[in-house]
């Protein structure tokens, strides 16, 4: 079955179970704070696993484009990516773990085609938390998994939280049988010799951790699952990796053409990275040297420096992109559209990149040649860490030139300076996303005022169906987008317009007030997905207007923002509208 195939099957298998399709969101999540890149199918819906209604209802699937980078270092080995689809179904508040792994036992066995004795399962073992999930087990029990295919662990295995704090619980999780020989005797599914894989994990969410790690219940016990295309399409083809599936196959084949030298590990890289920098790129990524445009940098110049390894010569990497996304086309139609931009991207940076191993070349020549006069044979962690800052050096191509010079590297202490660095890009882009402004000064200050009395406007013109599902500040214009099913007429842009210009005219005062998430929803505060939801929140309260939970900050007084004026109305996505809007002094 092709992957293709196998999404569809999903998406259909749960529509007919009751479930909206609802689209992928972009890798670039909008409106989280707290990650670069989406990493699962849940992560966009955190607002609604917290008690948020959903536009589309209780019952969600989808299919949602991921990139995980913390194993990016294993890619080239038979299984990680960085980026890859997963396949989800969600119930908020809606069935729970009976009806959850009903559906997952027949969607497997009977749409998948996969026999019962190949599947094992795992449920969470109980600790001082939670008890033990006897009524997983009991599910699985009562839909045909024998005993001895049902494990208990404990919440290293069977506990899923996304990072640090939130919506989090018991997951059981469902592992495929390879039919490779057992490592030992004590073999099981928790175990990495390769003999199970996990395909899919289903969570039950019923808890909240916060930053101190407490647990609390949620207000609605959720269902969030997630399973793995590439895993999935890969084993339904009995393929030992996803680089052997149509996903990757063309383009792994192509580069064995173009090498000169033999290598399947920076075959693998290549294809993958290429891939991953596609989606990124598509989705609105570019590269640079912080945060998420410093991870596409490492994946585009990763990419190249394995072409280089190969002997593939560089001029081939626009026909590779061209190979790639018609391979792509069928499972994202989108990125057709955006091929000449992707292109484009891709090659400046190998451009620029090129560029830049000759100046650190440069460099590095220099300073083995200052060392040699000195007789030393230890190149100091500051200027391996110079190559790397000022000259883009990637430190393991520093760590080959070294050892080909007979020379070693201060590791450690590059390493300091490394972390440093990172932590110092982590504060910078914390920082970044703190209530949603890029810069905080008096122009975009006035501009987030702007957006909170464009939002209450939108809601008593339109309706309480208008929830904001994006937002985006720069010094010269605000970028809002809502749920709301069609275009705005002209009548209604503009008495939108003149109720914002009303409030600024009355001079209200703006005030913020902090309280607990609870009683910021009881006081009929609508919420802004840009805030983490922490136990204790902000809540600002513009007069008698708009009361709104934000992490600020705010003008004091809405009497000097100037003349509010919408530029455009147009479609984000299917069933958001974006509108684009300016303050003129
Ligand atoms: N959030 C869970 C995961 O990522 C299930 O989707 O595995």
């Amino acid at each position: 079955m092709k992957a293709i195939e196998i999404r569809n099957k999903y998406l259909n298998f749960f529509k007919k179970h009751g479930h909206a399709v609802i689209p992928s969101a972009s890798l670039i999540p909008e409106n989280d704070p707290s990650v670069l890149f989406t990493t699962a199918g849940m992560q966009p819906l955190v607002p609604y696993l917290l008690g948020e209604k959903h536009p589309e209802g209780t019952r969600l699937t989808d299919y949602q484009k991921c990139l995980r980078t913390n194993d990016i270092d294993e890619v080239g080995d038979n299984r990680h990516l960085t980026y890859f689809e997963m396949l989800g179904n969600w119930s908020l508040g809606d069935y729970f773990k009976d009806e959850s792994i009903k559906m997952s036992f027949e969607f497997l066995t009977k749409e998948l085609n996969i026999p019962v004795e190949k599947l094992s399962v795992t449920c969470f073992a109980g600790d001082e938390d939670c008890p033990k999930d006897e009524v997983s087990a009991n599910a699985w029990r009562k839909a045909g998994i024998p005993e001895d295919h049902i494990y208990f662990y404990g919440k290293d295995d069977n506990w899923w939280i996304a990072g640090e704090e939130g919506p989090c619980g018991p997951d059981t999780e469902m592992f495929y049988d390879t039919g490779k020989p057992a490592c030992g005797p004590d073999c099981q599914p928790s175990c990495d010799c390769g003999k199970y894989v996990e395909i899919w994990n289903n969570v039950f969410m019923e808890y909240f951790k916060d930053s101190n790690g407490n647990y609390s219940k949620l207000k609605q016990r959720n269902v969030d699952t997630g399973l793995g295309l590439e895993r999935m399409t890969m084993l339904l083809q009995g393929k030992e990796t996803p680089f052997d599936t149509e996903i990757f196959e063309p383009v792994m084949k192509q580069i064995e053409n173009l090498q000169k030298v033999d290598n399947i590990q920076s075959r693998r890289i290549i294809a993958e990275h290429l891939r991953a920098s596609i989606m990124v790129t598509s989705d609105g990524g570019r590269p640079s040297n912080i945060d998420r445009g410093y991870i596409l940098r490492r994946l585009i110049r990763r990419m190249i420096r394995h072409m280089n390894k190969l002997g593939i010569d560089l001029s081939e990497l626009a026909n590779l992109i061209d190979l790639n996304i018609d391979t792509l086309n069928e499972l994202y139609p989108e990125l057709e559209k955006n091929r000449e931009t992707i292109k484009s991207v891709i090659i400046e940076e190998k451009d620029k990149f090129v560029k830049t191993i000759a100046h650190g070349e440069r460099e590095f020549n220099k300073e083995i040649q200052k060392l040699k006069e000195q007789g030393k044979n230890e190149i100091s962690g500051e200027v391996a860490f110079k190559l790397y800052d000022t000259y883009g050096f990637p430190p393991e191509v520093t760590q080959e030139l070294a050892e080909e010079n007979g020379m070693t590297i201060d590791l450690k202490k590059f390493d300091e300076l490394f972390k440093a660095h990172q932590e110092k890009s982590k504060m910078g882009s914390d920082q970044k996303f703190k209530g949603g402004l890029a810069e905080q000064n008096e122009k975009t200050i006035a501009y987030h005022t702007a957006t909170h009395l464009l939002h209450q406007a939108l809601r008593t013109v339109l309706g309480d169906h208008v929830k904001q599902s994006g937002s985006n500040i720069t010094e010269e214009r605000l970028r809002f987008d809502f749920t709301h099913p069609q275009k705005m007429t002209k009548e209604e842009i503009q008495k939108v317009e003149d109720l914002v210009n009303e409030q600024i005219k009355r001079d209200l005062p703006v005030t913020c007030e902090e309280m607990s998430y609870e009683d910021a929803k009881n006081s009929g505060a609508i919420g802004l997905f840009t805030d983490k939801y922490g136990d204790r929140v902000k809540v600002y309260t513009i007069g008698d207007f708009s009361k709104e939970i934000c992490g600020g900050p705010h003008v004091t007084h809405t009497g000097d923002m100037g003349t509010f004026k919408i530029k455009k109305e147009e479609s984000s996505s299917s069933g958001v509208r974006r509108i684009k809007a300016v303050l003129i002094k």
